[in-house]
């Protein structure tokens, strides 16, 4: 049920429209005033407003705008009593929606309540649709069917267009550099540039100019003056990757760079403004980096405005028909081969697969099979599944033993290291890649003061 407002100050018209709006099944607030009108708008669901343009108290083109000021889309029919189109026109100009010369009949009227609300539905259910459509289709070559991806794009959806920091957290091969780009096309910078910059990837010494440029002369080989990434991301996004691994001596001029806009060159005086989007993401848990003191607690509630945490591949198994065929199809045409699809057997091989390489495994998997094919069709027997990435750990993975906890287990490891090092906690700290304090701290969540092991 529709509600209507009615700002009428002649008492029979007003309570004509009532009863006539009424009885057609209309939920009808009557005003006798602008004032009396908004305070009912500020309370009650309101569809419409049909109101006077000559009232007691506000002139009628101030209380549109008032009326506007409220609530901006609303339809607003204007009822003018001097016939004069001017008034009418003006009404128009500020925001009204349609006008009825006074007198006017009552069928008139509804005819025109009936188009405006009509028109609002539409829009509203366009824009509902839009949207809808825009959450599942508009995100280019990502494929996302399950709720868990679903929300992930929503997320982005709203995000992108906003300058908010974004941290995107997940596994490794999940799909963080897709994202970073699909919120840097959605966002109103998309003309401007995306720099992305892998921060493993650069010698530590390396990445701080590579980051912030830098002068002429400002080091031994700094031939001409270079500028960095964030100088090149202006008016665009730069999406720094594995942001765990930046050293605390660069996470600190991050900082400075993300409060004040700001920063200078290696060897420069000269500050330099931005206007970058800042886009992170880690495959590691920032909150342990944390606690072990080797990543920057300030920096990280800079960076983690907007959190988005993107699933692991086996926490969204519904995905893998729908990647499986994407990839077929696109590795098919690359290699020029007619492959037809995948057999159902195939097809629930990968499904049950854990893939703790996520899509990038995934991905890997159907390109080496599609190209090693000889048939149209893709069956269980031509995927083999043991081509895993290596880890990055050393030796074979065993596991916790039987009725260990992984907190237990590291408590084990510590005393471990100490007992290695004779005490000597920063020695142990060092063979367990912990800090000084990070470890201190550990310890003390075990019971074992300081004087109970030597320095
Ligand atoms: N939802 C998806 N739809 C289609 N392709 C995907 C999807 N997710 C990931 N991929 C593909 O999988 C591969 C790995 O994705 P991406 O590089 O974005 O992962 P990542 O999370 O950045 O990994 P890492 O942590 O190792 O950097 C890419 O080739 C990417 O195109
Ligand atoms: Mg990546």
């Amino acid at each position: 049920m529709s509600g209507v407002l009615i700002v009428e100050d002649e008492s029979k018209l007003l309570r004509l429209l009532e009863l006539s709006l009424t009885e057609d099944g209309f939920s009808v607030y009557p005003a006798a005033s602008a004032e009396d009108g908004l305070s009912r708008l500020g309370h009650n669901a309101i569809d419409l407003v049909i109101t006077d343009l000559k009232l007691p108290g506000m002139n009628g083109l101030e209380f549109l705008q008032a009326i506007k000021r409220v609530n901006a889309t609303i339809p607003v029919i204007v009822m003018t009593a001097y016939g004069t189109v001017e008034t009418a026109v003006e009404a128009m100009k500020s925001g009204a929606s349609d006008y009825v010369l006074k007198p006017f009949s009552l069928e008139e009227m509804k005819l025109i309540v009936r188009k405006e609300l009509d028109i609002r539905r539409l829009r509203e259910e366009n824009r509902s649709l839009r949207e809808a459509l825009g959450q599942r289709y508009t995100f280019r070559n990502i494929i996302a069917m399950s709720s868990r991806m679903q929300e992930v794009l929503a997320t982005v959806s709203r995000v992108a267009p906003t300058n908010s920091t974004v941290l995107l957290g997940g596994e490794s091969g999940v799909g963080k550099d897709l994202i970073a780009r699909a919120l840097h096309e959605h966002s109103r910078r998309a003309s401007g540039p995306f720099v992305k910059i892998n921060c493993t990837a650069i010698p530590e010494n390396l990445l701080e100019s590579e980051l912030f440029g830098f002068e002429k002369g400002a080091f031994t080989g700094a031939i001409t003056a270079k500028p960095g990434k964030f100088e090149l991301a202006d008016k665009g996004t730069i999406f720094l990757d594995e942001i765990g691994d930046v050293p605390p001596a660069i996470q600190v001029k991050l900082l400075g760079v993300l409060q004040e806009r700001q920063f200078e060159r290696l060897g420069g005086t000269k500050t330099l403004k931005v206007d970058v989007r800042l886009v992170a993401a880690t495959n590691r848990d920032l909150r342990a980096a944390l606690e072990q003191g080797t990543f920057r607690e300030d920096l990280y509630y800079r960076l983690n405005v907007v959190p988005i945490n993107i699933p692991a591949l086996r926490e969204r198994k519904e995905d893998i028909p729908y990647l499986v065929d994407h990839f077929i199809q696109r590795f098919a045409q690359e290699a020029g081969k007619p492959i037809k699809g995948i057999t159902p057997a195939g097809l629930s091989l990968l499904t049950s697969f854990h893939w703790p390489g996520n899509v990038r495994e995934l991905e890997n998997i159907i390109e080496r099979t599609v190209a090693l094919l000889t048939r149209e069709i893709i069956d269980a027997e031509d995927i083999s599944l043991d081509i895993s990435p290596p880890k990055a750990t050393t030796g074979p993975v065993t596991f916790l033993p039987e009725g260990i906890t992984l907190e237990q287990w590291e408590d084990e490891m510590i005393k471990e290291a100490l007992r290695r090092t004779n005490g000597n906690k920063s020695q142990a700290a060092r063979l367990l890649g912990l800090s000084r304090n990070a470890l201190r701290y550990r310890l003390s969540k075990m019971g074992l003061s300081d004087e109970d092991n030597r320095e």
